[in-house]
């Protein structure tokens, strides 16, 4: 199978909002499936992305990839399970919107339940930076982009 370059769906795109759907667990076996997957990632690196969400592909699967701090995820079906109580306002891009970042206030620890490649379900600890990209990429699976949590009057 020949690598395709994937092309990053920019806002305001309609395709954003859309809600996605769950993969199901025969899917991720399929080799088409984990084509995407690896474009994905690949797509990821190009734009120097910290994350991914399949809709920011035109795909409707519930599917994300992070890199951050060297360390690649792949998150299939991901659900956060719990937030902290404590939050921190940080600045946030998204490839979705070139050039533009937004101060975003968020939870500063969450916890995700998660499938990975193998269809194992998977727990995921994450605080800081690792938890607000996550938090940013499962958004984009329920159809919230960054300019929904964006601070007023902070947009740049
Ligand atoms: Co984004």
């Amino acid at each position: 199978m020949k690598n395709k370059k994937l092309k990053i769906v920019k806002y305001p795109d309609d395709f954003l909002r859309r809600k996605t759907r769950k993969v199901r667990k025969e899917e991720i076996k399929n080799p088409k499936f984990k084509r995407l997957v690896l474009d994905m990632v690949k797509a990821m690196e190009e734009e120097k992305g910290v994350g991914l969400a399949a809709p920011q592909v035109g795909s409707d699967l519930r599917l994300c990839t992070v890199a951050v701090e060297g360390e690649v995820f792949v998150l299939i079906n991901p659900e956060i399970k719990s937030y902290s109580r404590k939050k921190d306002i940080f600045e946030e891009g998204c490839l979705s919107f070139p050039n533009q970042f937004f101060q975003v206030e968020r939870p500063i620890k969450v916890k995700v339940q998660t499938l990975n490649l193998e269809g194992e379900k998977q727990k995921i600890k994450a605080d800081g930076f690792l938890a607000r990209v996550l938090q940013h990429e499962i958004d984009h699976l329920d159809g919230i982009l960054v300019i929904d949590r964006a601070m007023k009057g902070n947009e740049k």
